[in-house]
């Protein structure tokens, strides 16, 4: 050490071979102690490496002058060091060094418990706590995020199952209408055949009179006025035209059932992540079906259905747009009213407004309608999920929608879906 002022001092390039990733580990190893030491080299050739507080040390000892030019110490030590509370937080005090501390650095950072002296913290330390908090804090955010995630899914499909369930009861009444009459038409071709059948048996009984080899008269006189009889209540209970239209009403019933049946299992798909192209007039179409129960009694719907290029989308979820809108638009409209549906594209985008003529919405709520549970419904009536999921999934089509409101003249909603890509 005597000859340490012939020594030259070289800064060991740290960047060489650590990288950030290391710098958490190299602190519990010891060669973590080069990261604070300097290599002492003489003609190029290293000799050792010494301390960093050694050097201080000397740098205010008896060689300090010689090494800095004979100066005094004040003029090579920093007179006034950053100071660091203890209690202050981490990033705070990266932050307040990060900013004031001077380059080049020749101490770390002197830390002061009540404004005493304390200790000293070195850069190097801040940057792992920070590390490590970051990480902490990262690793649970991540986990808040995987959570949110999963909690908004499922909140997405409960809103899913309750629409549906409003739908399986105006679903269920809709397919009562047309079950009412194919039952009563089979019933009565059940009794057109019963008088048939018997008017048959008398029939064969008539037959085999006339084959029977002794032949009574007065037998075969009253077979023949009894069916006489027969044929004239059957033709004036059944007649041919009623018989024919009984059937085909019965098979118009039939089809209508199995339209609503096509339409429901159409519309519930659980292909969430089914993406085809899609005609959205037919997904007005079919969501109309299964709204009809709602709207039939109070709203008169007007269909201005354009011609349509193929929009890229999971139907399932464009129906359940649909039928959130619908249905909020039947809910504003408070006794009798008007929905117009109409469709257009403008070559990049598929246009869908749905126009009501209900309350309106005011224009203190405008912005709030699309957040989580909003809701102007009394408790247990509305969810207020429908606007939200609703714009989530049109978010995830890569479309927007749009809203205009009067109050007392009624709403517009205009969902614009992204045409699907030329192949
Ligand atoms: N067409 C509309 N006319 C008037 N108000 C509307 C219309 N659509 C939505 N709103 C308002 O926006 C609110 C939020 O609608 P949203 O569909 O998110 O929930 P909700 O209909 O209240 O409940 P949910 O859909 O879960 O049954 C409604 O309560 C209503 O006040
Ligand atoms: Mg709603």
């Amino acid at each position: 050490m005597e000859n340490i002022a012939e020594l030259s001092i070289a800064v060991e390039p740290l960047t060489s071979d650590i990288t950030i990733a290391d710098v958490g580990d190299l602190f519990l190893q010891p060669a973590y102690d080069r990261f604070l030491s300097l290599p002492v080299v003489r003609d190029g050739e290293p000799l050792g490496v010494i301390s960093r507080y050694h050097v201080q040390r000397i740098l205010m000892g008896r060689y300090g002058r010689e090494l800095q030019g004979a100066k005094a110490v004040k003029h090579f030590m920093n007179n006034s060091p950053l100071l660091v509370s203890v209690d202050r937080p981490v990033e705070e005090a990266s932050h307040h060094i990060t900013r004031n501390i001077a380059f080049p650095i020749t101490e770390d950072f002197i830390i002061t418990d009540g404004g005493n002296y304390h200790g000293v913290g070195f850069v190097i330390n801040l940057l792992r706590g920070l590390e490590d908090k970051l990480i902490t804090k990262n690793k649970s955010l991540a986990q808040s995020f995987s959570q949110l995630q999963a909690s908004q899914s499922q909140l997405v499909q409960s809103e899913k199952m309750a629409s549906l369930g409003q739908m399986v009861a105006g679903v269920a009444h809709e397919i009562n209408t047309p079950l009412g009459y194919v039952h009563n038409n089979v019933e009565m071709a059940r009794a057109a055949y019963d008088q048939l059948a018997t008017l048959n048996e008398k029939y064969e009984q008539l037959i085999s009179m006339l084959q029977s080899p002794d032949l009574d008269e007065r037998a075969m006189q009253t077979q023949f006025s009894e069916i006489q009889e027969m044929r004239e209540e059957f033709s004036n209970t059944f007649q041919h035209d009623e018989m024919r239209g009984l059937f085909s009403d019965t098979l118009y019933g039939l089809g209508q059932i199995s339209d609503i049946v096509s339409n429901l299992k159409n519309f519930s798909r659980l292909d969430q992540a089914m993406v085809s192209n899609i005609d959205l007039n037919q997904c007005v179409d079919s969501t109309l079906v299964i709204a009809n129960n709602l709207i039939k009694h109070k709203v008169e719907v007007i269909r201005d259905l354009g011609v349509l290029p193929k929009v890229r989308c999971a139907p399932s979820q464009i129906n359940q747009v649909l039928l959130n809108l619908i249905t909020n638009a039947v809910h504003a409209i408070e006794d009798r009213g008007r929905i117009m549906i109409s469709t257009f594209s403008d070559g990049q985008f598929v246009h869908i407004i749905i126009r009501d003529s209900g309350k309106g919405i005011p224009a203190e709520n405008l912005s709030k309608i699309f957040d989580p549970f909003f809701t102007t419904k009394p408790i247990g009536e509305g969810t207020g999920l429908g606007l939200s999921i609703t714009f989530k999934i049109i978010r995830d089509h890569q479309g927007y929608i749009r809203v205009k409101s009067r109050v007392g003249k009624g709403t517009a909603f205009c969902v614009s879906l992204p045409i699907a890509e030329q192949p």
